[in-house]
């Protein structure tokens, strides 16, 4: 039976309420997932992010400068690199992802198609302090974290992660990052409970994943999805809702649920732009620049020191 230690998963499924860390989502099947719902027509973030870089890619760019060392953080696929690249030229870019594999083939083809680019990939976890290869120029660098993952942090993590792009920027350098802006409810419930399913199999999905790490016998037909904005503390909360009692057994231990007991398994703030200006200074970014789109509903952030 596989079992590889994975305690924090444990001690998770052992509190009340029990929780699953949202890292958890992403196996090969909860990323393809994911892809799908970046394409759904209720879930909005990707494209108007895509669509606000688009529009004012030139004021950006500007903002930004030419010729810098790009570092995306959470770097994946790279295609929102490769957009950005087009526009400001950077002499260098460093890819840093968890997943080393995936971000390497993707880095090759940024080579391939912006010859003379000095590009690399790290494979490192981005919560934790990132080392950046000891030759990759200090100064002009700007940090680029889109997608406005930002917002699966809780506020005191999310202020420390800036804190880390805050360093790893240096004093001459930049951050360019994502964030997703507060809006009507009913917008944002869509956004996490779509019609066609594909955020409640992403969410279920995590129990398929975690029955592989810790060797746990969750069936997947009991649990249902919940997404709803909890509008206290800004955000929409995602949990697994167990549809009958449930009794879960994993390598050394077990859990009893009752029918209607949860599993919080995200949590994705949304910050209105003078609320997340503030945490940045907090973070040692004293300017900041906002492009937000037409409904007000999300908004690039260039930050400086
Ligand atoms: C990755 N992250 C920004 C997504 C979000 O919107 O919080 C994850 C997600 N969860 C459900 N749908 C998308």
């Amino acid at each position: 039976m596989p079992d590889h230690g994975y305690d924090d998963i444990k001690h998770g499924l052992r509190q009340t309420p029990a929780s699953i860390s949202p890292k958890y989502f992403y196996d090969q099947r909860g990323s393809a997932l994911f892809e799908a719902i970046t394409r759904l027509p209720e879930y909005y973030p990707t494209r108007t992010e895509n669509a606000l870089m688009h529009k004012h890619a030139d004021a950006m760019a500007q903002a930004v400068g030419q010729g810098r060392t790009l570092i995306e953080l959470g770097a994946g696929n790279c295609q929102k690199a490769r957009a950005l690249c087009r526009l400001i030229r950077p002499a260098g870019f460093v890819g840093v992802d968890i997943s080393a594999d995936y971000l390497r083939d993707a880095v090759q083809g940024l080579r391939r198609d912006f010859p003379g680019l000095d590009a690399r990939a790290l494979g490192a976890d981005i919560t934790q302090p990132v080392q950046l290869p000891a030759d990759v120029p200090r100064s002009g660098r700007l940090v680029f974290y889109p997608g406005s993952s930002i917002g699966n942090f809780d506020p005191p993590h999310a202020l420390q992660l800036l804190a880390q792009m805050r360093e790893l920027a240096g004093d001459d350098g930049g951050l360019l990052i994502g964030i997703d802006l507060p809006k009507d409810i009913a917008v944002l419930e869509a956004a996490y409970d779509d019609a066609a399913g594909v955020t409640a199999e992403f969410n279920r999905n995590a129990l398929t994943h975690v029955n592989r790490l810790i060797g746990s016998d969750f069936d997947v037909q009991q649990w249902q999805h919940r997404a709803f904005f909890n509008a206290g503390d800004s955000r929409i909360e995602m949990h697994l809702e167990a549809s009958t009692p449930v009794h879960v057994r994993w390598v050394g231990g077990e859990r009893h649920f009752g029918r209607g007991e949860r599993i919080h398994t995200e949590n994705s703030y949304k910050y209105a732009v003078p609320v997340f200006t503030d945490m940045l200074a907090r973070a040692g970014f004293s300017r900041a620049q906002a492009w937000t789109d037409e409904r007000g509903w999300f908004a690039m952030v260039h930050a400086q020191p």
